[in-house]
């Protein structure tokens, strides 16, 4: 038996050490010890931690890049953010939008990222927005699975034309059905918008994803619509709710009775760290809410969690590298998930969970799943996070897309020789 490539003494995810990955005809064929058969390329890992790849489940790549056109938003606030981008919007064209969006696939993957899930505002009658990521899907498919969603930014109801220009823009082949509940007018119309939705992903045969409860307001419940309409049409586990703020400050009785609706409609929740934290909250003096959902308790409830990036240099956020340990690295903070269990909860969060909620069957480190995979600069998945570590090789279909050298340092003190640094080799003390 020969391979294509072999990556040598491999920490994997599920604990195993100084294991060998074979990897041939774009699939893994083996994870065992001490492959010796022959192989057009090898890596020797030396005992990094190897990982199956990132994937972002909630993404906006319309917008990705933007930032500073045609203004900052100076507030700070989600409703700037939907503001500016209103003035953007008119002004957008299908060449600009791919070549920010293929620029940030290139970023993504240099990165690991090779999963995304965006999604696309359909509130403009020319759908060039939905016209330039369907060509990017395209162009990308060769390093990176790109789902799209038909995104109602202004509103399905409230926004004259969104419910025609959404359902055209799935007959152009967008994948996912979105909505904006909380963005509607009345929280009559959210709930109805949230109902048509899912009737229309249920006669097409599609999934749901909606921004729902982006708020702090803690009587934004538009989710338990959302686990309703999915059982009634029959959609469990092809369903997610993105972001969920509101649950936040939600009074604890009633999140008693909707956690278990959430998990019984099995619909995927994925909050965004890093913009959950930087936009909830405004209204608040001190205290200051954090507005993130509730993680540990949705996930000790069994309800799969995906983090995704939302926002990278757009009129939402002006900071982002495409770095899903970064997304990670800040849910440990926000929701305080400290443990050694819950910090590998947050990496799982940001590859197995993120794979499910997108469907991605074809997708882990085992042997006969795509021979996709990351090696990183740390030894676990804690230190990945800690460090946000380096992507020292990114494979792809069983080829290396991406390399990056060993980040160290070399330290010079007047009393001491030279000394290399390595962020790696710095282990917690055993016991
Ligand atoms: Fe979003």
């Amino acid at each position: 038996m020969s391979f294509d490539l072999v990556v040598k003494h491999a920490n994997l995810p599920d604990g195993r050490r100084d294991m060998d990955i074979g990897l041939s005809g774009g699939r893994i064929t083996a994870i065992e010890t001490g492959i010796s058969a022959e192989a057009g390329e090898t890596i020797d890992a030396t005992g990094s931690f190897v990982s199956p790849p990132f994937i972002d489940p909630h993404f906006h790549m319309d917008a990705t890049l933007s930032l500073g056109l045609p203004r900052m938003n100076l507030s700070g606030t989600l409703l700037e953010g939907i503001a500016l981008w209103g003035e953007l919007k008119p002004l957008l064209t299908r060449e600009a939008l791919v070549e920010r969006a293929v620029r940030y696939c290139d970023l993504a993957a240099s990165q690991g990222l090779l999963a995304i899930r965006s999604h696309v505002d359909v509130s403009d009658p020319r759908l060039v927005t939905a016209e330039a990521l369907l060509e990017v899907r395209d162009r990308v498919r060769g390093y990176i699975d790109l789902q799209l969603v038909a995104f109602p930014q202004d509103g399905y109801f409230r926004s004259p034309g969104a419910a025609e220009l959404l359902e055209r823009a799935l007959d152009m082949g967008v994948d996912i059905v979105g909505g904006i509940p909380h963005f509607e007018r009345t929280m009559e119309d959210g709930a109805k918008s949230v109902a048509a939705l899912c009737r229309i992903a249920a006669e097409r045969g599609l999934r749901v994803d909606m921004h729902c409860d982006e708020t702090d307001d803690p009587m934004s419940r538009h989710v338990e619509t959302l686990a309703a309409e999915t059982v009634r049409h029959g959609l469990k586990g092809r369903v997610a709710g993105s972001h969920l703020t509101s649950m936040h400050s939600m009074d604890n009785y009633y999140v008693s009775k909707l956690i278990p609706l959430i998990a019984e409609a099995e619909i995927d929740v994925i909050p965004n760290p890093l913009i959950n934290i930087t936009l909830q909250g405004r209204h608040d003096t001190y205290p200051k809410r954090r507005g993130m959902t509730r993680v540990p308790e949705l996930m000790a409830a069994g309800i799969n969690v995906a983090f995704g990036h939302d926002c990278v240099m757009d009129p939402w956020y002006s900071l982002g590298s495409g770095d899903m340990l970064e997304v990670a690295h800040m849910a440990v903070h926000v929701a305080q998930m400290t443990s050694r269990d819950a910090i590998r909860s947050c990496f799982d969060a940001v590859t197995v969970n993120s794979a499910k909620a997108m469907g991605l069957d074809d997708y882990g480190l085992e042997v006969g799943k795509a021979a996709d995979l990351v090696v990183l600069q740390a030894r676990d998945p804690i230190e990945a996070i800690r460090l946000k570590a380096n992507r020292l090789a990114v494979v792809k279909a069983g080829r290396v897309i991406a390399r990056s050298e060993r980040r160290q340092s070399r330290l010079t003190l007047p009393d001491r020789d030279a000394t290399i640094i390595d962020p790696a080799s710095y282990a917690p003390r055993e016991g």
